[in-house]
């Protein structure tokens, strides 16, 4: 097949398009490298041997997104591209509901106009809200999303639903991810965040190098066993496998198909420090500091559903996140600017 992939360039995209192009699918990427940099797309053409296709696009611009598509002529479309900082959200609601929401509007229009009608969407646990108990089943309630980043994954699930109803012919599937961490295993592609991280695993790595002084973890007094939050990391490479499993097992059924990617295990943030701290053989300096504003306390997938339908499950372990995290934050302690 030949895929579509927006945000190709990111962190997530750059590692499903290293299993795209293992696996003998085509891709073209669209990226306006707002949150990433084309030299991400010339080591995904190192790694992989293979050359595709790449424009330097808004997926806003439609007149220009519309070229690309009738140039390009994808099969399908895998959509990551986003902005996806929580507290950034709170701070820009609308440049999030026009970049997120507006945006899939645009990429739906063309999709529609060109004929393709096939799309894989990168949604998040963050859709679920607080109010269910773990481990998270597909079909249990979504809602009350506490920052606008979430709710714009929570209105774009809703948009390609009603756009289903009106259209049977799309073949929709909508991945709730949870907590991806880890690298390639070359060290070649990786998280590779803008300024101070938000999230625990690059903000561990860059006090491992020495970037950042000490680790601060937000509150020790949750009710979990340690008293941090718990949540479901998960390797990003079998994250991306996961998109190549919805693909070949949803493309050609219509309908609307949701699948948690996660591991169905829980790690605190004390369990992750102590796994990062054995992989590697490296002490992480922390402090325990006040609760971060949001944060649920436990958080975690049943992936039961995408193992059944998809066939696919998450292989790879802690360790492997850490080992392969470490990996690439050495070799690249400023990311592409290495
Ligand atoms: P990322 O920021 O690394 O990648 C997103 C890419 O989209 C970037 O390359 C960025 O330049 C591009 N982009 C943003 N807005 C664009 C626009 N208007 N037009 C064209 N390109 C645009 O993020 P990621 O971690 O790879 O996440 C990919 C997707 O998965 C996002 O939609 C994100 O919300 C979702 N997601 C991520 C996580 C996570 O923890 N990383 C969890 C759940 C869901
Ligand atoms: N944490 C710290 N210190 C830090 C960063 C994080 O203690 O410096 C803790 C958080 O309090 C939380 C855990 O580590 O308990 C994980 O935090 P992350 O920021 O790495 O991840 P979140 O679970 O908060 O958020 C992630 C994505 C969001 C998505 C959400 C739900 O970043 O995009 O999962 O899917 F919305």
């Amino acid at each position: 097949m030949k895929i579509l992939v927006t945000g190709g360039a990111g962190y997530i995209g750059s590692h499903t398009a290293v299993e795209l192009l293992d696996s003998g699918h085509e891709i073209v990427v669209v990226d306006n490298y707002i949150n990433s940099s084309p030299k991400v797309l010339d080591r995904v053409r190192e790694l992989t041997g293979k050359d595709f296709e790449s424009f330097e696009c808004d997926i806003r611009d439609k007149k220009k997104l519309t070229e690309i598509f009738q140039k390009t002529k994808p099969d399908a479309v895998i959509h990551f591209a986003g902005l996806k900082s929580v507290g950034e959200s709170v701070m820009k609601p609308l440049e999030y509901y026009d970049n997120n929401i507006y945006g899939t509007v645009v990429l739906l229009e063309v999709m529609r106009a060109c004929g393709v009608k096939k799309i894989v969407f990168s949604s998040s646990a963050t859709v679920y809200g607080g109010g269910n108990v773990p481990p998270l089943r597909e079909d249990m309630p979504v809602g009350g999303t506490t920052n606008p980043y979430g709710t714009t994954k929570l209105h774009i699930e809703k948009i390609l639903s009603d756009l289903y109803v009106a259209d049977n012919l799309f073949s929709i599937v909508i991945l709730r991810y949870f907590n991806p961490i880890g690298a390639h295993d070359s060290g070649r592609i990786g998280e590779a965040p803008n300024g101070l991280p938000n999230n625990l695993m690059p903000y561990i790595t860059q006090v491992a190098c020495g970037k950042l002084e000490c680790l601060r973890v937000f509150g020790d007094d949750y009710p979990t066993p340690d008293g941090t939050c718990i949540r479901d990391y998960i390797h990003v490479v079998d994250l991306a496998k996961g998109h190549l499993a919805a693909l070949n097992g949803c493309a050609d059924k219509p309908g609307v198909h949701i699948f948690n990617l996660g591991t169905g295990v829980g790690y605190s943030v004390f369990d992750v420090i102590n796994a990062f701290e054995k992989a590697n053989g490296l002490k992480i300096n922390y402090v325990v500091t006040g609760r971060r504003d949001g944060d649920l306390p436990v958080c975690y997938a049943d992936a039961t559903k995408a193992n059944e339908v998809l066939g696919w499950r998450a292989e790879r372990g802690i360790e492997n996140m850490c080992l392969t995290s470490w990996n690439w934050q050495s070799k690249n302690p400023n990311g592409y600017d290495d």
